[in-house]
């Protein structure tokens, strides 16, 4: 009988050998928790994310609380504005009195030390649902770049620790990062959006704040799922205009884009694993279709493995109570 000289299995042989050579890993430190707010009263379920809700600010608080106990030290803020807030110029996103400045520096003066970001973007604002302003059919680059940068400025001085422009203008980063720095805000970073694709894993995120498109997709300004040289592009671009970390969104289904980008750069690379992705591990475990525990810390585990230093999951308080209870 021939016999391989080769066996990898020797290597597999139990757990002590196994982890020799384990080669990504992940604790509670790598994830950042979004959440859902809104400004009236209590937890609003949302129906395509099970387990997720929309927010009260004093719900808010108190899901903060027990994330912290859970281990999550950062988290990522995404509002539900009513449609009597929302215009065609999106205001209502640098309103200081509005509802996420009001959020970061309630949070910020009971948490000092949790990591606040906030999503830079006029969608949950827009009365088009985009994520800029619409001209004659068209989503104007410039004009829409001018109100990120006041939306940006307006979350920093609520005390956000961090801003995420996830609206894809050309040439935002550098724009918000001035208007930061113009404003004394040089010590806030940028995470910025840079290969996010015209995905749709976003339909429940979209449900959560309704804010789909009131017309066509946001494909002039997101990115074709086809691209991967197209990320690379985007990366030289927002690291040439001062980006502190780079994201890929979503993340499971674009783990070459997340290698290729994490290759091609020295900075923190993030990943985005969005509603979609939720959504789908959700319901198969929802139907005993697979184990939740496992897939989720395995969708995980291959976002580290492909490059990923941090993970936005909407799974971030379950999983880091399982990598606890594992270590
Ligand atoms: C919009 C925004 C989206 C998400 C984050 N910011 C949706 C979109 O671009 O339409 C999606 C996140 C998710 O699906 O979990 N600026």
């Amino acid at each position: 009988m021939p016999h391989p000289r080769s066996r990898p299995r020797r290597n597999r042989a139990n757990a002590t050998v196994r982890a020799w050579h384990s080669q990504a890993w992940i604790g509670p430190q790598h994830l950042v928790l979004p959440l859902f707010i809104h400004g009236g009263h209590g937890r609003e379920p949302i129906a395509s994310m099970p387990g997720c809700e929309r927010l009260s600010l004093a719900e808010l608080e108190v899901e903060i609380a027990a994330a912290r106990a859970d281990g999550i030290g950062s988290v990522i803020l995404f509002p539900k504005i009513p449609d009597h807030d929302k215009s065609t110029t999106g205001a209502e996103s640098y309103n200081p009195l509005g509802l996420v400045p009001e959020a970061v520096r309630r949070i910020k003066s009971r948490f000092a030390d949790l990591i606040v970001m906030t999503d830079v973007a006029l969608d949950p604002y827009s009365s088009d649902g985009h994520d800029g302003i619409v001209r004659d059919g068209v989503i104007v680059n410039d004009e829409t770049v001018a109100i990120l940068c006041r939306q940006a400025v307006c979350q920093a001085r609520a005390g956000a620790d961090w801003v995420a422009p996830s609206d894809m203008m050309d040439g935002r980063i550098g724009a918000i990062r001035d208007a930061l720095d113009e404003a004394g805000h040089a010590d806030v970073g940028i995470l910025a959006y840079t290969a996010k694709y015209a995905s749709a894993y976003y339909g429940p995120f979209r449900d959560a704040l309704d804010s789909s498109p009131r017309f066509g997709d946001k494909k002039t300004y997101q990115m074709d799922p086809a691209n991967r040289r197209e990320a690379l592009r985007e990366l030289a671009l927002d690291e040439g205009e001062g980006a502190d970390a780079v994201m890929v969104k979503p993340a499971g289904p674009y783990l070459d884009v997340i290698a290729e980008i994490r290759a091609a750069t020295a900075l923190p690379v993030a990943a985005y694993q969005v509603s979609g992705e939720y959504a789908m591990i959700k319901a198969a475990c929802a139907r005993g279709w697979l184990d939740e525990r496992r897939v989720v810390l395995e969708s995980l585990i291959a976002i580290r493995r492909a490059g990923a230093d941090l993970i936005l999951t909407y799974f971030a308080r379950q999983a880091a109570r399982w990598l606890r209870e594992s270590a």
